[in-house]
């Protein structure tokens, strides 16, 4: 079976085997049929984070568990189940339309609610591990289903220990997340102030934050349904103050955040765009014209077309900058 309609980049890998699960229960069956026991096995979700470089030879299971619970509430918050195979944007929309705030901010980004944990998403300074509870997850061995509470997903940038530590190992089913009966808005990234302005917002609503945010990501992020990609490809590298200082000494305009006393993140994006990349087409891939975080796939691209691309990217960013670029997006 063609994998294309399942990852965003479009890429056309084959699996040798391929089953839908949607349910907890149905997923522990899957795993227990002998055929399947030994063979090697890739979860997906939305399909937006990954580049198949080559065929899968195993089994690729797609979670289609749905479903969005109100589990509990008190006076401050209320308390959702939503199923792994829930469309992200999904959640965040029905969020909004029963005044549960928290999510705004991560309005539009691709993907599922049971690969939102896998890498903390995250988007105009909000995380999920700020409104993430708990989640549900069963061993890709046993079938044991296990409750990871949130100090034990160790949530970090793009980071959980569902991409390090426990790699692999589990399957997230469900996700529990807190969210607040009264909002606090995160305004605090100038492109949605400068949007919210132009759209003439007196009061701060959850609908406008979220809109705001779907027009600055709609101005910037390729559409995967009409151009290939996986969003950011790389993350915004952390750095030593002091290379940084080095850095702005060179480049002025150099932009970075202050991640801790004796660290720095800069956008990926400006070092890519300085380094000659914004808008260049490689054969089939390129660098997205508006974003230079953004590979993309014109068309029929092989995933080693992109891998190649990442690569000589990631070359001259070292070269320019001294600074080394790391994934984002995972390869298989
Ligand atoms: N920039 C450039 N040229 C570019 C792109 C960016 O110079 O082509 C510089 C600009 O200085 C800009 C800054 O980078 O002000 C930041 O750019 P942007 O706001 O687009 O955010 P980002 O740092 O490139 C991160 C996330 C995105 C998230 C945005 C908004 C990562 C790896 N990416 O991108 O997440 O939407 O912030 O918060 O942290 C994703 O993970 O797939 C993703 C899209």
């Amino acid at each position: 079976i063609s994998l294309r309609p399942y990852n965003t980049f479009g890429i056309d890998a084959k699996a040798a085997f391929f089953t839908e699960v949607r349910s907890q229960a149905e997923l522990q069956e899957v795993l227990k049929l002998p055929e399947y026991r030994s063979i090697p096995k890739l979860i997906l979700g939305g399909g937006s984070n990954l580049l198949f470089t080559q065929d899968f030879d195993g089994l690729v299971i797609k979670i289609n568990i749905k479903g969005i619970q109100k589990i509990a509430e008190n006076n401050t918050y209320v308390y959702l189940k939503a199923g792994a195979g829930v469309v992200w944007h999904d959640l965040v929309m029905y969020c909004i339309e029963n005044n549960y705030a928290g999510l705004e901010n991560l309005s539009l980004i691709p993907g599922t609610v049971g690969a939102a944990p896998m890498q903390n998403i995250g988007a105009y300074g909000v995380e999920i591990k700020e409104t993430f509870e708990s989640l549900e997850a069963v061993h890709i061995e046993t079938g044991d289903v296990r409750i990871f509470s949130h100090n034990e997903c160790m949530f970090g940038y793009r980071e959980s220990i569902f991409k390090k530590e426990l790699k692999g190992q589990y399957i997230i089913t469900s996700v529990t997340f807190r969210v607040n009966k009264v909002a606090q808005f995160n305004v605090s990234y100038g492109a949605i102030q400068d949007t919210l302005k132009q759209m003439n917002v007196a009061e701060l609503n959850l609908r406008a934050v979220s809109d705001a945010v779907i027009h600055i990501r709609r101005s910037k992020l390729p559409d995967p349904k009409e151009i290939g990609n996986a969003g950011s490809f790389f993350k915004n590298p952390e750095i030593p103050k002091q290379q940084y200082e080095e850095l702005q000494a060179k480049y002025p305009a150099a932009p970075g955040y202050v991640t801790s006393p004796d660290t720095v993140k800069v956008p990926a994006g400006w070092l890519i765009e300085q380094a000659g990349w914004k808008g260049k087409i490689v054969g089939k891939a390129g660098v997205h014209k508006n974003q230079a975080l953004v590979l993309v796939n014109y068309g029929g691209a092989h995933g080693n077309e992109i891998k190649a691309l990442a690569e000589q990217v990631q070359q001259s960013v070292l070269e320019k900058f001294g600074i080394a670029l790391h994934a984002e997006v995972n390869f298989i």
